[in-house]
């Protein structure tokens, strides 16, 4: 007699989303053995199990990943040697793991480092450990809502309100990050989440690809990107209200005249977020 042959029995040991997992890591990181590599490291820390695709930008995709409470985010990067960290100038997404824990910063959960052999998992932030490995993926907690832009694409206008709560979060985020000795350099509506609960709209100001230690220079660059934010959300509506226009363009105070307006927690005090 023929032996029966069972079709069901699957081949592969690993569950459906994780043959997804490993799919976008291989089709994103674009070196043979390191995806695998990655892989194991996720499988072995119990967080390989694809759950959607959260995002991409212009260094790489993001995806939700089921964690053991919380969903988790993993963005994961091409292999480059242009993602190697330097301590001596240390620079991008291992800065997120360094940052305070704040209410409106994405902070990263962990970094995946690979150091030529094997991929490496760290939740702290060592300079000295870090100094010389490639960047392949940070993790942090998944956000929920929207970006912003999307949100603006949706709505096209935002109530005075809603500007007022999301810009002084984004401030309260761009300050502390400031505060703890860095800047963020790509402060624009796709790296701010926002989703809505009871006390109104909740932000995130997220991806620290390019961020670096702070200077003055930067600083300003940084409160300028934010003028252009707020600016762009208070359209041509909030131009006629005096203190949406001083925070912007008056020539001591407005955050697009190129100076250094305000020092420490002083902008959260502006006039322009009264009544919150
Ligand atoms: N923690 C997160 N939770 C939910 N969505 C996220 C999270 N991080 C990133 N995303 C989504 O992925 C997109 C790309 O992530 P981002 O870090 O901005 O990468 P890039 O450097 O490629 O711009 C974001 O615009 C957002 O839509
Ligand atoms: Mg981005």
């Amino acid at each position: 007699m023929e032996p029966i042959s069972d079709e069901t029995i699957s081949l592969s040991s690993y569950s459906e989303e994780e043959d997804k997992l490993y799919d976008v890591l291989n089709q994103n990181i674009k070196l043979e053995g390191l995806a695998a590599e990655f892989f194991s490291k996720l499988r072995g820390l119990g967080i390989a199990r694809f759950e959607k695709r959260l995002g991409a930008g212009a260094a790489g995709t993001v995806v939700q990943l089921k964690g053991e409470e919380d969903a988790l985010a993993l963005k994961v990067f091409e292999y480059s040697k242009d993602h190697v960290f330097l301590a001596a100038d240390p620079k991008g997404e291992a800065i997120a793991l360094s940052l305070p824990s704040h209410a409106h910063l994405g902070n990263a959960l962990g970094l995946f480092t690979y150091d030529g052999k094997h991929v490496n998992f760290t939740k702290t932030y060592n300079p000295a450990a870090l100094n010389g490995q490639i960047i392949v993926g940070v993790l942090s907690r998944s956000l929920p809502g929207q970006t912003l832009s999307t949100l603006f694409a949706h709505r096209k206008t935002f109530s005075k309100q809603e500007i007022k709560q999301v810009s002084k979060q984004v401030v309260m985020a761009i300050r502390n990050l400031h505060a703890a000795g860095y800047t963020h350099k790509d402060i624009h509506a796709e790296n701010i989440l926002v989703h809505q609960t009871v006390g109104g709209i909740n932000a995130h100001l997220i991806d620290f690809g390019i961020a670096c230690p702070i200077s003055s220079k930067r600083e300003r660059v940084d409160w300028r990107k934010f003028g252009y934010l707020l600016a762009e959300m208070g359209g041509k509506q909030l131009l006629a209200d005096p203190q949406f226009f001083d925070l912007l363009y008056s020539e001591n105070r407005g955050v697009l005249n190129g100076k250094k307006p305000y020092s420490g927690k002083e902008i959260e005090s502006h006039l322009f977020f009264k009544g919150l």
